[in-house]
C-alpha cells in the first residue's frame, strides 16, 4: 500500500489540537492566550480547571495510541513506532494550529499504550511520584524522559528491541527541547508548581 496515506492519516491524528478546541468549543477560551500559553493537557488544567485537563489528557494520549495502532486496520510494512513519532511530531507542530502545538508528553504517552502497555503504566506511576516530589509538572516530564531512556536501555539489552530505543530517545530529545523555556524558568526559580499535591 501506499506509505503516503498512513503517513499523513498519523500526521492529522496528531495535529488535532485538543486544548484548543476544548477550550473554545466549551469554555469559549483559546488557551494559547492563558497560562504558559502552551496548547497541552497541563495548561488546560491550569486555565480551565480539572474536567476540561482530564478530557485532553486522554485526548492526546489517544492521539498517539491511535497512530501507533495504524498498522491494525490499514496495509502497511511501516514499524508501528514510526506512525506514534509522526503522530507526536503532528502534536508539536499541528496544521490545525498555525503548526504552535504542546510538548509531546501526553501524546508520547500515548505510543506506550499502544505499544507497549505496562510502560504507559510506569511512566504514569514515575510522572505522579516525580510531581509529588518536584511539584512542577515539567521538571516531572523531564525527570520521565530520562527514566523512559534509561529504562529502554535495559529492556532494549534484554529483548532486542532496539527501534524501541530509538524512538524513545527521540521522544524524550522531543520532550526536553520542547520545554527548553519552562527550563529557563526552573532554572531562574519562577516555574509554576501545582497546588493540589
Ligand atoms: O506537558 C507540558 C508540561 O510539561 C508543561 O506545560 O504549560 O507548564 O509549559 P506548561
Amino acid at each position: 500500500m501506499d506509505i503516503l496515506l498512513p503517513v499523513i492519516l498519523a500526521y492529522l491524528l496528531g495535529s488535532i489540537p485538543s486544548a484548543l478546541w476544548i477550550g473554545k468549543i466549551f469554555y469559549k477560551t483559546d488557551i494559547r492566550t492563558k497560562g504558559s500559553g502552551n496548547l497541552g493537557a497541563t495548561n488546560t488544567f491550569r486555565t480551565l480547571g480539572i474536567k476540561a485537563g482530564i478530557v485532553v489528557t486522554i485526548l492526546d494520549i489517544l492521539k498517539g495510541t491511535a497512530a501507533t495502532l495504524i498498522p491494525l486496520y490499514m496495509d502497511t510494512n511501516i514499524h508501528p513506532l514510526v506512525f506514534g513519532v509522526i503522530a507526536v511530531i503532528g502534536h508539536m507542530f499541528p496544521i490545525f494550529a498555525k503548526f504552535k502545538g504542546g510538548k509531546a508528553v501526553a501524546t508520547s504517552g500515548g505510543i506506550l499504550l499502544g505499544y507497549q502497555w505496562p510502560l504507559f503504566i510506569v511512566a504514569v506511576v514515575a510522572l505522579l511520584i516525580a510531581l509529588k516530589i518536584t511539584k512542577m509538572v515539567s521538571l516531572s516530564s523531564i525527570i520521565l524522559a530520562v527514566v523512559a531512556v534509561i529504562y529502554t536501555l535495559i529492556y532494549a539489552l534484554n529483548t532486542g528491541d532496539y527501534p524501541f530505543l530509538i524512538v524513545i530517545i527521540i521522544l524524550a530529545s522531543f520532550i526536553i527541547f520542547r520545554h527548553r523555556a519552562n527550563i529557563a524558568r526552573i532554572k531562574a526559580g519562577t516555574e509554576p508548581k501545582v497546588k493540589w499535591l
